[in-house]
């Protein structure tokens, strides 16, 4: 199976700069995911991918393969890249049965009924469907459903399947079994994935790699992990994350973050010494603890809200102007408008720069190794 290589792509519709100077490296096998707000160019990178949009500019590579290049101007036609796509509604044909479903690109493709056998045999094995081979769709489950869609792809010999948001009209309950499904489906049968979510829950319970993008630019390509623990810049910060990441300016001297009206004082671990001056210190809410007595990284402030919410308390605590969300184990119970100290674990601090909101940390373009090395050029 190959890489998808994508050289400075770009899309414009008039004057909208859909995808704006993508450099990016699917690895082979990846579980690969397009994250962004709605409108950040996503579909429209999976479609050029696909072969469905041309691109305004640059290359495609899959593989060995030249797919787009707009020096040359080579256009492979989608049927020939041998990318599969999933669509949401999975698209099966109702009044066939499972077999058939599957079966039908390679009778289109006028293959001998022995053929077939074995190539379908083959794949309901690999998504793990076998049995199923006589029911129709309706008799099926969701997961089911989805795991007969990707076997229809799979059974002409796709290296890569695309998904554009394929769980997006399903419940919650649902969406939380077909993840599962989608990681099994992924670990099963090896193939490259890439996926297209404005979810940001959905891209990082899933991805080897998650790539965001905003307005058409890529802002970061890592592990999931990575762009949780270190973003590339405030927007990636707060995008990412159930609960609000905690984000307000400090200025840095000597190894202390301070802000006066705050009269906040914090001590800094060596890992952010060459920080100083002005920057905007970024904090997740499960790295802010309720603590009895003042430490050297803790602030003093009064409980505005105490939400406990079963695994959980959420907790907002006024710290001057500053509200700061706070995720707490289950069982504490603070009095509103009681006076806490809040202890924040910097060892999980970001440093974000004051103006441009770029990670000082982060050395730009990159990319933390993941078990298949994502990169961005
Ligand atoms: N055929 C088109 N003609 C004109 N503009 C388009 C066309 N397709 C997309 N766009 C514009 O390009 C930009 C990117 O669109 P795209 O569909 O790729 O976004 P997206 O990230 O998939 O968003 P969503 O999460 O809403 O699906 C948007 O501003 C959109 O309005
Ligand atoms: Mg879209």
């Amino acid at each position: 199976m190959p890489d998808i290589k994508l050289t400075n792509l770009i899309k414009k519709f008039g004057d909208v700069t859909a995808v704006d100077n993508l450099n990016v490296t699917i690895p082979d096998g990846s579980f690969f995911t397009l994250l962004g707000p709605s409108g950040c160019g996503k579909t429209t990178t999976l479609r050029m991918i696909a072969g469905l949009e041309k691109p305004t500019a640059g290359k495609i590579e899959i593989g060995k393969q030249l797919v787009f290049d707009s020096v040359t101007w080579t256009v492979v036609p989608p049927g020939k890249r041998n990318v599969g796509l999933v669509f949401q509604s999975y698209a099966l044909w109702p009044h066939m049965t499972v077999y058939d479903n599957i079966s039908f690109p390679l009778r289109i493709q006028k293959l001998s009924r022995d053929q077939i056998q074995k190539k379908v045999d083959g794949v309901m094995n690999q998504v793990k469907i076998t049995g199923l081979e006589k029911r129709y769709p309706s008799e099926l489950s969701g997961g089911q459903q989805q795991r007969v869609a990707v076997a229809r792809e799979l059974v002409t010999g796709v290296e890569v399947l695309s998904m554009d948001e394929p769980l997006g009209n399903l419940d919650a309950q649902l969406r939380l079994e077909m993840r599962t499904e989608l990681k099994r489906l992924h670990k099963a049968t090896g193939q490259t994935i890439l996926y297209v979510t404005h979810d940001q829950l959905e891209a990082m319970t899933m991805s080897t790699h998650v790539a965001v993008m905003k307005d058409g630019l890529l802002q970061q390509l890592s592990h999931p992990d990575d762009i949780y623990a270190s973003p590339a810049n405030t927007f990636i910060a707060e995008f990412i994350g159930s609960l609000p990441i905690n984000l307000f300016n400090v200025e840095v001297m000597e190894g202390i973050a301070y802000n006066n009206d705050l009269k906040l004082k914090l001590e800094l671990p060596g890992k952010f010494k060459s920080i100083n001056g002005k920057a905007i210190l970024g904090i997740r809410p499960e790295n802010l603890s309720v603590v009895n007595n003042p430490t050297k990284t803790s602030v003093l402030g009064s409980v505005d809200s105490s939400l406990p919410a079963g695994s959980e308390v959420l907790i907002k605590v006024s710290v001057g102007e500053i509200g700061l969300n706070i995720k707490e184990k289950r069982g504490m119970n603070l009095e509103m408008d009681s006076t806490v100290h809040v202890d924040l674990d910097m060892e999980e601090a970001c440093f974000f720069d004051s103006i441009t909101g770029n990670n000082l940390l982060t050395v730009p373009g990159e990319q933390k190794a993941t078990k298949k090395k994502a990169t961005a050029q």
